[in-house]
């Protein structure tokens, strides 16, 4: 029986139509709308000093994969059940050549190649003839990115200018616990959930400044004049507040495929280019977890507190659940959305345009894959592959 009824003006919660999300946005799997399009791009999936001389399992955009790193310092990425008889490779062996089976020895190089069969004749005269399922992974920024796309439309690795111009005395950091989102390194929502939230500045004023006091610093619970602009790769959005005759100029942006582009919220840092770029790759439908990697002048100097910072030093995981809700920060009010948030019970009001420009440009990208093109930013010869953002933190005079 469908009791919805559209014509309804009580506003009662009984006439609630069934609710539906937006595919496109959120799917993350293989032959999904949305996991098509992610396929097209490189994804961080672990930060390489995590990377230990046992097998990792690891879940990127819905698929359960194995990630070793051999003693010679080769990352290989594979399906976890062995295309002998099926036992998982995260029992596997890392050898100098590759990953060896547990169950039958059966030796993989790292792009799958069967390069031995010690239980076969000859030790594998047709071990040509089998290979493990794989993908491609290259190492950039203290990270290990993966393409698990098409391999005829595997783009090259993007390098990101403020990553790639250092300063003396400066070094790169990766990190990947979810910034922003509540220090637990996974959060339990959908990963658009997250990415849309850097395109939604007035968040700040409210959610971190007057409702749970002052999560960054004073200058941020100032409501702000806010603008949003298409940029290259994806939307920019810029936060203006004045006080004491100067004038504070906030960029952010976000990238495809996933990248947030954000200046440090404590402001660090006036007038020099945004410090670190955070990818939040997709888990699967209902996961996400946030790598970063950024410059800084010494070792675990990512994402600096001020030293004046008047706001609470509790992480979150020491937080009871009464006090997260007497005091939320962004891990609740997204993973409040729901695992996978509902697109129809939503009411976009002036100021989700940023968030209306970001979906319009990610649903135009999948359409642009589903009808067999290249999607915005993937490029295919390395002098193309520079990236440049003008994200920062700006202290200007007023004009
Ligand atoms: S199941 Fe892997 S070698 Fe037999
Ligand atoms: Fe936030």
């Amino acid at each position: 029986m469908d009791i919805h009824d559209p014509d309804d003006k009580s506003g009662s919660a009984y006439y609630l139509a069934p609710p539906v999300s937006d595919l496109d946005l959120v799917s993350v799997g293989r032959g999904t709308a949305g996991g098509e399009l992610l396929r097209r791009y490189w994804h961080p999936i672990a930060v390489a000093s995590e990377i230990r001389d046992v097998p990792m399992v690891l879940r990127a955009l819905g698929e359960d994969l194995i990630l070793f790193k051999t003693p010679a310092g080769s990352f290989g990425l594979v399906y976890p059940r062995c295309c002998h008889r099926g036992t998982t490779l995260y029992y596997g062996k890392v050898e100098e050549r590759g990953i060896r089976c547990c169950y039958h020895g059966w030796l993989f190089a790292t792009d799958g190649r069967c390069l031995e069969q010690p239980c076969e004749p000859g030790g594998g005269e047709k071990r040509d003839s089998y290979r493990q399922p794989w993908y491609p992974v290259e190492e950039r920024y203290g990270l290990v990115f993966a393409y698990l796309g098409p391999p005829d439309r595997k783009p090259v690795l993007p390098s990101y200018e403020p990553l790639e111009i250092l300063k003396p005395g400066e070094s790169i950091e990766a990190d990947g616990t979810s910034i922003g989102s509540g220090g637990d390194a996974i959060a339990p929502c959908n990963w658009f959930q997250h990415w849309e939230n850097v395109m939604d500045p007035y968040h700040v004023a409210v959610l971190h400044s007057s409702f749970s006091g002052i999560q960054f610093i004073a200058e941020m619970a100032q409501m702000p004049e806010v603008s949003f602009e298409p940029s290259p790769l994806g939307i920019r959005s810029t936060q203006i507040r004045r006080k004491d005759g100067k004038r504070f100029r906030r960029v952010t942006e976000v990238a495809v495929p996933t990248l947030r582009v954000v200046p440090n919220p404590f402001a660090a840092a006036f007038n020099q280019p945004v410090e670190t770029l955070g990818w939040v790759l997709p888990i699967d439908d209902t996961h996400y977890r946030i790598y970063t990697a950024g410059r800084v002048t010494r070792a675990g100097g990512l994402l600096p507190l001020p030293k004046d910072f008047k706001g609470s030093r509790r992480r979150w995981q020491d937080m009871s659940a009464e006090e997260r809700q007497r005091k939320p920060g962004d891990w609740e009010a997204q993973v409040g959305q729901g695992p996978i948030t509902f697109h129809s019970e939503e009411h976009l009001a002036s100021s989700d345009r940023g968030i209306a420009m970001l979906r319009r440009l990610f649903r135009k990208q999948v359409e642009i894959v589903a009808e067999g093109g290249n999607p915005v930013g993937t490029v295919f010869d390395q002098n193309d592959a520079m990236v440049r953002f003008e994200a920062g933190n700006y202290l200007e005079e007023q004009s």
